[in-house]
């Protein structure tokens, strides 16, 4: 199977890898297809103009080398993003900056964006 060299760069030194303590939103999401799971970890302040901005991320998965990267790829992209540019961020655009990634791995790719909408959702929700 062949990874883009960014995929492994990802894989082997995850940025935002770990828990937030004093998180605002917490999500956890399944991926269907090989029950691995992943947990995202959200703070939230607000930036000049008051809008309300990811100010710090983390996740924590347990799942292939694919979700580690596409997980910690996801965090790069949404740092310091509004929630509503992040809840913007697609699955595929996470998948793009690494590279690709391989056909039988694309599904990997299905739990970061998603963990991160949702975790903002929950956010919401309060
Ligand atoms: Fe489950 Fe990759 S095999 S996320």
């Amino acid at each position: 199977m062949q990874y883009s060299k960014k995929v492994l760069d990802h894989f082997i030194k995850p940025h935002n890898q770990g828990e937030l303590k004093d998180a605002d939103a917490v999500s956890t999401v399944g991926n269907p297809r090989c029950g691995d799971i992943m947990k995202m970890y959200l703070k939230i302040g607000k930036n000049e103009k008051g809008e309300e901005v990811i100010k710090d991320i983390r996740f924590q998965t347990l799942g292939c080398g694919a979700a580690i990267a596409t997980s910690s790829m996801a965090t790069d992209l949404v740092k310091g993003k509004t929630l509503d540019e992040a809840m913007r961020i697609t699955n595929q655009e996470v998948a793009e900056e690494l590279g690709g990634l391989p056909k039988t791995k694309l599904h990997c790719s299905n739990l970061a964006a998603d963990a991160v909408h949702k975790a903002i959702e929950n956010y919401r929700k309060k």
